[in-house]
């Protein structure tokens, strides 16, 4: 790598990686977790590691806000909005209670998202300018942010408008990184790792990291997919990771294995293999998951060892989310469920 990326400090690395004892005998394979839950800022999850690079790019750019976008209950705002308080940059948001894609329209939730407490409450109390739109597809939501950056970019500030989920190359950066760390904690390779995906940068860095190694990488889509877009960006970020550590892989589009089974009726929508997940998780091991993402993708591993598809030393990577579940009403979770 010609120049290594610039980085400031958010996380406490390494995060811990244990062997789930009660699940390992239940299921019949040796399962470890990856608990980037824990990675210590802002109340954990995947989004420091790749904040690490980006808000470090931002400073270098001279920026004095940044400015991001997605749902309400974005666990990735709310890391933003504390990595931006830390380095004291302004941070601000256009966020929808629940965008979908305008090709599927809006999903039935059930319930209306909670705009107000969870990840957004997280957000203002960092200091975040949050504004919450109408529900609307993702191309709306990014005209909204457009227009927020050129508000604050019509007041003199230099704006640095951050990708979604923090997905690029940077973001895969971090999570090459994160493969490392987990390479130098086992040695003893895992079969498969199961992460959960949803703007590809974590699925990316790991794909790229483990790529031509016994390991394999299955990502779970929380979203649906219209046209592969997930599949391109996470394809495209393992390209440019390549670019960036002057060592191409030559990954194809068709190596990346990314499911998607398991988002149920859509993004952030809980559903009801996802929401069994979580409390089967929490009641054997005491390990809060998330019904965006992480209860998802472990529904996904679930299933998955059912059908004999994932077998042997397999590694849950705990992305974080749990606290949506503050913003998750409980009759869905528990009534339904448990
Ligand atoms: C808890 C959690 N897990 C997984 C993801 C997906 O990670 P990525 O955006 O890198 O695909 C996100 C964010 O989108 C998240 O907040």
């Amino acid at each position: 790598m010609s120049t290594v990326p610039d980085k400031v400090d958010l996380i406490v690395a390494p995060t811990p990686l244990h062997r789930l004892p009660s699940l390992s005998q239940e299921l019949g394979i040796d399962l470890w977790i990856k608990r980037d839950d824990l990675t210590g800022f802002a109340l954990g999850g995947n989004k420091g590691r790749k904040l690490e690079f980006l808000i470090a790019d931002a400073i270098k750019q001279g920026a004095d806000v940044v400015v991001g976008m997605g749902a309400s209950q974005s666990n990735f705002l709310r890391q933003l909005a504390g990595a931006c308080a830390k380095y004291g940059l302004k941070s601000a948001a256009a966020v929808m209670g629940l965008p979908y894609y305008a090709a599927a329209g809006r999903p039935k939730i059930g319930y209306e998202p909670d705009s107000t407490g969870g990840n957004i409450l997280i957000d203002e109390l960092f200091g975040m300018d949050v504004r919450l739109y109408p529900d609307g597809d993702w191309d709306q939501l990014e005209e909204y942010a457009e227009a927020l950056a050129a508000e604050y970019e019509d007041k003199g500030m230099k704006v640095y408008q951050i990708p979604i989920g923090g997905s690029s190359v940077l973001g895969a950066y971090s999570f090459y990184l994160a493969a490392q760390e987990v390479m130098q904690q086992s040695p003893e390779p895992f079969d498969v790792i199961v992460t959960a995906s949803s703007s590809g940068s974590t699925h990316s860095g790991l794909a790229y990291a483990f790529h031509g190694s016994p390991t394999k990488v299955i990502g779970i889509s929380a979203d649906p997919d219209p046209d592969d877009v997930l599949q391109h960006d996470v394809h495209e970020l393992t390209v440019g990771l390549g670019e960036l550590l002057e060592n191409p892989k030559n990954i194809q589009f068709d190596d990346l294995d990314l499911r998607m089974d398991y988002f149920g009726d859509g993004y952030s929508i809980p559903s009801k293999e996802g929401d069994q997940a979580i409390l089967k998780v929490a009641r054997s091991e005491g390990i809060l998951l998330d019904p965006t993402y992480s209860g998802k993708a472990f529904a996904g591993l679930l299933d998955m060892v059912t059908k004999g598809e994932v077998k042997g030393r397999v590694l849950f990577w705990h992305t974080g989310g749990a606290v949506t579940l503050f913003a998750t009403p409980k009759e869905l979770l528990l009534q339904k469920n448990g």
